[in-house]
């Protein structure tokens, strides 16, 4: 789906598509000089890095195994609270492996911070991670984030995976979502 067909529903475009993509093979390139041996196992975590890793993936050049996460806070509400729950886990047998975890977005670091300690715990050799977005005002934990496509302010952003209400994954651009779209609902 292009911005155009939504015109009245976004604010503004943050990144176009082909922003997007020049962005990623940056990224890949670096990712690539960071891993000259074994390639890392690619982890999404589902839904929204499946645009991400879709095009990361065939961008790098290097044999990109991946294999996909679902995890969700306890309750509505918690999500701050930091604890996740696994709703589908690797298939994948990560000790001694190097993981590198694939996500559409940072926000208060609270996932990727549980992910990165439990692949460590797994026996993994290491965990980097690499996000398109991230929004450094909504940090609350401290995390490194090896490979960040773009910072950006806290606004409400659609597209490249990310949802409202899961619409508007399918978006090619990253946008600010109109604000009488959320204040309606
Ligand atoms: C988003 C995103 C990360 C998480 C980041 O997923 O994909 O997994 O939130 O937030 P945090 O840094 O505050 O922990 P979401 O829960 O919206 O699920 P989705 O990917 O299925 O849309």
């Amino acid at each position: 789906m292009d911005s155009e067909q939504l015109s009245g529903e976004l604010a503004t475009i943050l990144y176009t598509e082909a922003q997007l993509k020049a962005r990623l093979e940056e990224l890949a390139r670096e990712i690539e000089a960071d891993y000259p041996g074994e390639p890392p196992l690619l982890v999404g975590v589902l839904k929204g890095a499946i645009m991400v890793m879709a095009d990361l993936s065939r961008e790098l050049r290097f044999h990109a195994q991946m294999d996909w996460m679902v995890v969700s806070s306890y309750g509505a509400g918690t999500k701050s609270s930091g604890v996740v729950r696994i709703l589908k886990d690797l298939d994948a047998d990560i000790t001694d492996r190097d993981v590198l975890i694939v996500e559409d977005i940072v926000e208060s670091g609270l996932t990727l911070s549980w992910l990165k300690e439990n692949f460590l715990s797994r026996g993994a050799r290491s965990v980097k991670i690499v996000t398109m977005l991230r929004k450094p005002e909504l940090a609350k934990v401290e995390i490194t984030v090896d490979y960040v496509g773009y910072d950006i302010p806290p606004d409400f952003v659609v597209g490249y995976g990310l949802d409202y209400a899961e619409d508007y994954r399918n978006l090619r651009d990253v946008a600010v979502l109109a604000p009488h779209m959320y204040e309606k609902k």
